[in-house]
C-alpha cells in the first residue's frame, strides 16, 4: 500500500515498540495529509502527550484543539472518555456529577475489564465516523496508539466484547467499532520499526498478531531512523586506506567507515524485515536534529511523500 493509499483511509492506527517513532510518524502522516488539503485529527491514547508539542503547539489534553492549519490533536485519557460517554448516556452534567464522582469513576475504570480501552477506542472511532453538515468531520483520523502489547489489547477490545456480551448497547457499540476497524477501505494499521535486531523481530510478531490474530487491515511498515547511504563501496574501500592517517584525515575516515558499517547493518535488518513480513517496507531517514520538533517532522513527511 502506498502512502497516498494510506492517506485515503478514514482511520490510520500507528503502533510499534516503545520509542521507535510512533508519535513522529503519526505527526508526519498528519502533516502530509494536511499538505494535500485534508482535515486531520491526531489522537494520542493515554499518552505523555507528544504530537502537538512536536508540531510546535501546546498540548491539547483531552479536548480537541487545532494545532496547525488542517491539523487538530487530542490526548484521549480513560477518565475523560468515561465522563464523555456517561454524559452522552445521562445527558445532564449535574446527574453525572452526583452519580460519577471521582471515587466511583476510579472504581468503574478498575473494576470493569477493558472498560478503559473500550471508552478510549470508542471515542477515537467515534471521531473517525462523525459527521458535521452532512460530511465527515475529519478526512483522516490518525491514532498514535500505545506500544505493542497495549495496542493489541486496545484494538482487540471490540472483538473480545463481541465474544462475551450477548446483547444490549455495549454489544451494539462493539459491533460498529469492529466493523470500522476491520474495513480495509476505511482503516489501516501502520507499524513503525527500527533497523535493529529486536525491533525487527518484534515488528514481524506484531504484524502477525494484528493481521492473522485480529484480522485488522495492515498498512505500510515504516522502518524509521535508517542511516543514509553516504558513501559508495569504492569510496569506503578508499577510506580504509586513509584511516591510519594523522588527524584530521584519519579520524574523519574512521567516522565515515563507522557510518558505512552502521548503514550496512541497518540495510541487513531492512532485508530481514522485508523477508519476515513478505512485503515491502517504507524506510524513513535517521536525522541529525538537535531539537525534535516541527522541522524534523516536516522532513520525515518529505521522505514519506517521495516513497509513494
Ligand atoms: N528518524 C529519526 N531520526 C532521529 N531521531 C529520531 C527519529 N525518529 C525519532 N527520533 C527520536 O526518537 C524520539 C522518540 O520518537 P517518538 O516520540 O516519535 O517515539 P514513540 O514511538 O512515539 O515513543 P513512545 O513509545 O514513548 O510513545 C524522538 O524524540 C527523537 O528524538
Ligand atoms: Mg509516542
Amino acid at each position: 500500500m502506498s502512502a497516498s493509499d494510506l492517506l485515503d483511509r478514514r482511520l490510520v492506527v500507528v503502533t510499534g515498540k516503545g520509542g521507535v517513532g510512533k508519535s513522529t510518524v503519526s505527526a508526519a502522516l498528519a502533516v502530509l495529509a494536511a499538505r494535500r488539503g485534508k482535515r486531520v485529527l491526531v489522537a494520542e491514547v493515554d499518552a505523555r502527550e507528544r504530537v502537538a508539542p512536536m508540531l510546535g503547539g501546546r498540548p491539547s489534553g483531552p479536548v480537541i484543539r487545532p494545532v496547525l492549519p488542517g491539523i487538530s490533536t487530542v490526548n484521549v485519557d480513560p477518565r475523560h472518555a468515561l465522563e464523555e460517554y456517561a454524559l452522552m448516556v445521562v445527558r445532564v452534567r449535574a446527574i453525572y456529577q452526583a452519580v460519577f464522582e471521582n471515587r466511583v469513576v476510579r472504581f468503574f475504570l478498575r473494576a470493569v475489564p477493558s472498560l478503559a480501552e473500550t471508552l478510549m477506542l470508542g471515542k477515537v472511532l467515534h471521531e473517525a465516523r462523525s459527521e458535521a453538515h452532512g460530511r465527515p468531520r475529519w478526512d483522516l483520523v490518525v491514532v498514535d496508539a500505545p506500544a505493542t502489547g497495549h495496542a493489541v489489547q486496545l484494538l482487540g477490545t471490540p472483538r473480545a466484547l463481541l465474544d462475551t456480551v450477548p446483547g444490549g448497547p455495549l454489544r451494539r457499540d462493539a459491533e460498529w467499532m469492529q466493523a470500522l476497524l476491520s474495513a480495509p477501505d476505511r482503516t489501516a494499521v501502520a507499524l513503525v520499526s527500527l533497523p535493529e535486531e529486536m525491533p525487527v523481530t518484534e515488528t514481524a510478531e506484531l504484524d502477525a498478531q494484528l493481521g492473522q490474530g485480529l484480522s485488522l487491515p495492515r498498512g505500510p511498515v515504516f522502518l524509521n531512523a535508517m542511516p543514509g547511504a553516504m558513501f559508495t563501496t569504492s569510496e569506503l574501500d578508499g577510506l580504509r586506506g586513509l584511516s591510519p592517517s594523522a588527524p584530521p584525515l584519519g579520524p574523519a575516515a574512521r567516522a565515515a567507515l563507522l557510518q558505512g558499517a552502521q548503514r550496512e547493518r541497518a540495510e541487513a535488518q531492512a532485508v530481514r524485515l522485508r523477508e519476515l513480513l513478505g512485503r515491502d517496507v517504507v524506510p524513513l531517514p535517521l536525522l541529525a536534529a538537535d531539537r525534535w520538533g516541527r522541522r524534523a517532522v516536516e522532513r520525515i513527511a518529505d521522505a514519506m511523500d517521495g516513497q509513494v
